[in-house]
This record gives C-alpha cells, sequence and structure tokens, in this order.
C-alpha cells in the first residue's frame, strides 16, 4: 500500500511539475509570438469563430503543438501503465450469486466455523463449496430469518434452496427434481499455478481471514486479495515457518540419518504424501 501510495505521489509532483513547466513555456511562446498571434487574432476576427482563430493560431505554433502531443503522450503512458498492471487482476471481484447467502449471518452472528461448510481447506488442495445437502442440515427447519421478505413463513431467498433440492417444506419430503446450485466462482488462480489450501491452513497455520479478508463480516463475499504472484511471493519472503510440526520433524530425521551416512528416501521428504502427486 505504502508503494502504491508513494509511486502516485511521485506520479502527481512529476506531473505537476511537468504542467507548471509547460504553462511557463507557454507563457514564452505567447509572449515571442504575440506580434504573429495578434496579426492572426485581428486577420480571423473579421472572418471566423473564437474557437476557429484560436485553432488556427494553435496548429500554426509548432512548439505548443509539440507540448500537446507531449502532454497526450503523458497521459495515455500514465493511464496504460496503470491498467497494465491491473490485467488479470481481480481485487474486488464480487459477483451477485444465485442465492443471498450471507456469510455475516452464518459465519459471523451465528458463528458457524468455516471448516463446517468448507472442510476441504484443512484436508485438501481445495477448500471447495458446500453442497445444498449441508445448507438442509439446518434450513429443513429453519424455514425463515429476519434478513428478507418472509411474510409467507418461508424466505424467498431459502426457498430458492428448496427448489435446487426440490424440498417439499409442507411434507417435508425430497422430491427426485433437483437442481444444483450454480454458484459464481471468486477466487480463482490460472491452472499453471498450484495453490494448496491445506499447505497454508494446516501447516502453516495462516487464517483463512489473511487471505479471505473479514469473510465474517461479509453480506457478499468479494475478492480480497489480488492473487498476483507478487502477492503470493511477498508473503513467502515475510513469513517464518512454523516448524513445530509432523513434517518438520520428519526433515529432521532424515536430515539427521543422511548424516550419519544412511540414506535418504524421497518418503521421508513428502513423498508419500497424496496432496504431493493430486492435484
Ligand atoms: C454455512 C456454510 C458456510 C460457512 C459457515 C462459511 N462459508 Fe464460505 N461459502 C459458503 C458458500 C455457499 C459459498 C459460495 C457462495 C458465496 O460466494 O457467497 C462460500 C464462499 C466462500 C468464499 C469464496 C469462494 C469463491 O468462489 O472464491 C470464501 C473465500 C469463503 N467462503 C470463506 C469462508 C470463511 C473464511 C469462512 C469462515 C469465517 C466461511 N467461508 C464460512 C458457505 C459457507
Ligand atoms: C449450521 C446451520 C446452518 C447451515 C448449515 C446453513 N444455514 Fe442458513 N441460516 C442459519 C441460521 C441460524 C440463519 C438465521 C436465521 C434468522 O435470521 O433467524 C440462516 C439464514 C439463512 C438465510 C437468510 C434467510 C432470511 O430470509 O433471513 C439464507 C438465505 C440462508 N441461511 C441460506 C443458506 C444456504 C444457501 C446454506 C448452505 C450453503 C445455509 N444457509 C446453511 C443456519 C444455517
Ligand atoms: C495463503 C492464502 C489463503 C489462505 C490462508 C486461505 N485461502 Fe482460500 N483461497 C486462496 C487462493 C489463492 C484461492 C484460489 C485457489 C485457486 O484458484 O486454485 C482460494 C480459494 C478459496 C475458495 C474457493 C474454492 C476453492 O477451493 O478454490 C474457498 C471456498 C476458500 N478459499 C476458503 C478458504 C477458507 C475457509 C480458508 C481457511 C480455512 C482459506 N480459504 C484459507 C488463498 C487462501
Ligand atoms: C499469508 C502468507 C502466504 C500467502 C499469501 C501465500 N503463501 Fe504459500 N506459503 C506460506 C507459508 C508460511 C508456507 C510454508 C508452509 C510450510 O511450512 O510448509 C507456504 C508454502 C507454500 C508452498 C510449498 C512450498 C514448499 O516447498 O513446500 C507453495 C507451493 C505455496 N506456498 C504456494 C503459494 C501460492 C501459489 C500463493 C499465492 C496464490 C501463496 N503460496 C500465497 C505462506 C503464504
Ligand atoms: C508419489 C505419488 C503419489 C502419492 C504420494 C499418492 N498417489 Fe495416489 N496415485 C498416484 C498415481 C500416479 C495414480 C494413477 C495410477 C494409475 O492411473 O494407474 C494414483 C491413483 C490414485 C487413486 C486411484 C484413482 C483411480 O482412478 O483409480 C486414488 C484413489 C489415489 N491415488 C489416492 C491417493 C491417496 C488417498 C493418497 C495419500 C494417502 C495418494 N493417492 C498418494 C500417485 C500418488
Amino acid at each position: 500500500m505504502i508503494v502504491i501510495v508513494s509511486v502516485l505521489v511521485v506520479v502527481v509532483v512529476g506531473v505537476s511539475i511537468l504542467l507548471s513547466r509547460v504553462a511557463k513555456t507557454l507563457e514564452k511562446v505567447i509572449d515571442t509570438n504575440k506580434e504573429s498571434i495578434d496579426v492572426a487574432t485581428a486577420e480571423y476576427a473579421a472572418r471566423g469563430s473564437k474557437f476557429g482563430q484560436f485553432a488556427k493560431a494553435f496548429v500554426r505554433n509548432k512548439k505548443l503543438v509539440f507540448f500537446a502531443v507531449l502532454m497526450i503522450v503523458a497521459l495515455l503512458g500514465v493511464v496504460g501503465w496503470k491498467t497494465g498492471w491491473n490485467v488479470g487482476v481481480h481485487q474486488g471481484y464480487q459477483p451477485v450469486q444465485p442465492i443471498k447467502f450471507s456469510h455475516q449471518i452464518h459465519a459471523g452472528v451465528n458463528q458457524i466455523e468455516c471448516q463446517y461448510c468448507h472442510g476441504g481447506a484443512f484436508k485438501s488442495k481445495n477448500a471447495s463449496i458446500p453442497s445444498a445437502n449441508v445448507c438442509m442440515n439446518c434450513h429443513n427447519t429453519i424455514t425463515a430469518g429476519e434478513h428478507y421478505d418472509n411474510d409467507s413463513g418461508i424466505s424467498p431467498e431459502i426457498a430458492k434452496l428448496y427448489r435446487a433440492v426440490d424440498w417439499d417444506p409442507e411434507t417435508r419430503t425430497y422430491g427426485n427434481d433437483t437442481r444444483p446450485i450454480e454458484w459464481i466462482r471468486i477466487h480463482n488462480l490460472p491452472d499453471f499455478a498450484y495453490f494448496n489450501h491445506s499447505q497454508h491452513v494446516v501447516v502453516a497455520g495462516v487464517e483463512c481471514q489473511t487471505c479471505h479478508g473479514p469473510i465474517e463480516s461479509m453480506e457478499e463475499v468479494y475478492q480480497y486479495s489480488p492473487l498476483t504472484m507478487k502477492w503470493c511471493i511477498d508473503c513467502h519472503r515475510e513469513t517464518s515457518v512454523n516448524t513445530d510440526n509432523e513434517y518438520y520433524d520428519q526433515l529432521i530425521e532424515a536430515h539427521d540419518k543422511l548424516k550419519k551416512g544412511e540414506k535418504m528416501t524421497a518418503a521421508m521428504i513428502g513423498g508419500l504424501e497424496c496432496g504431493k502427486c493430486h492435484y
């Protein structure tokens, strides 16, 4: 953040210096060309509009044209530079989801653990999105809340859940016409980058919120972190590894064996862990 701000300050200062120079040069240009401008003004006053006069005088003045072009190029440069750095970065992305599922209600107010719905984050590469059956554990009895129009006794948003699993709250039975809820994916790395949740959540002990922000207070989830390579690298540079776990005990053991002249196998450095081969 500090880096971005200081870059912006430098850019702003640079541009204003440039602008004041241009203004000075323009004044000079006008001074030195006063006569010809006066002549031109006099000439065209009789004929054209004020704008026409100005345009003609402007085009005749090479230095002025040069500076105008310079300014446009500088402006395009700044805009291009800023957008260029943001290609493929979706920080703040917040699509409208098919059901108004609120983390604030569930993880915040009702303090349901992340693990209840995203257990994958502790066991595997993917955190995974819970299936509608998980929602039904509670919503087969909780048919409404205080948040949406609930006059009928069934929240219109929970009704969408019932539609998805084909649940009839009157008869309390399931039908066969299920339609999966099409949640829109928010966080998405390109396929060539490998990211593993359990490695970060369990092994490194990083909190979900460090990467995903204050999820428990989000009405609708948005992408909190930039998910750029720089973002990964910066954290890897700063964070010290938590070595207080089985994995590092194994490594230290392997290292000791190696020192004693025994053999160190791939298994000793994590070669049996499912996640190393199964993405
Ligand atoms: C009751 C179930 C439930 C609980 C509890 C829950 N989530 Fe979710 N989470 C969902 C559902 C459903 C979605 C997909 C809809 C959405 O994006 O809002 C989701 C989406 C997300 C996403 C965005 C996924 C994407 O598409 O990129 C993140 C990140 C996330 N949850 C993190 C958390 C964290 C952190 C916690 C704990 C503080 C938590 N969730 C608790 C159900 C839950
Ligand atoms: C562990 C229990 C539990 C699970 C699992 C759960 N919910 Fe809820 N849900 C609640 C509670 C409690 C409320 C708040 C009800 C209230 O405001 O009185 C709620 C409220 C809601 C509301 C707001 C209803 C309204 O009109 O105020 C929606 C929508 C909702 N849940 C959808 C879902 C979806 C979709 C899932 C699955 C991804 C899910 N819930 C999973 C317990 C749960
Ligand atoms: C070190 C950063 C980091 C931490 C910690 C982290 N996540 Fe993620 N999360 C990511 C990234 C990066 C993605 C995108 C992964 C991809 O596209 O392959 C993601 C994606 C997700 C998704 C979308 C579905 C998926 O599996 O890709 C959910 C849901 C999610 N995270 C929930 C959680 C929960 C819950 C926790 C805590 C238990 C957590 N995350 C901890 C970085 C993190
Ligand atoms: C909040 C800090 C943080 C962020 C952000 C983060 N990581 Fe990590 N990452 C760690 C830590 C700490 C470890 C060491 C875990 C351990 O002890 O094995 C790690 C380990 C890894 C490893 C294993 C390295 C090895 O040799 O075993 C990979 C791969 C990895 N991260 C990928 C990523 C990617 C890809 C991203 C960005 C999408 C990312 N990480 C973002 C903190 C982070
Ligand atoms: C050293 C790499 C490696 C490790 C570690 C590993 N696997 Fe595998 N696994 C493979 C390969 C390669 C295949 C595919 C073999 C084939 O196609 O005949 C496979 C196949 C599988 C299959 C069968 C898939 C199918 O379609 O039949 C399952 C299930 C599986 N692994 C689960 C696991 C689990 C669980 C672990 C952790 C306890 C694990 N693997 C650890 C390399 C590995």
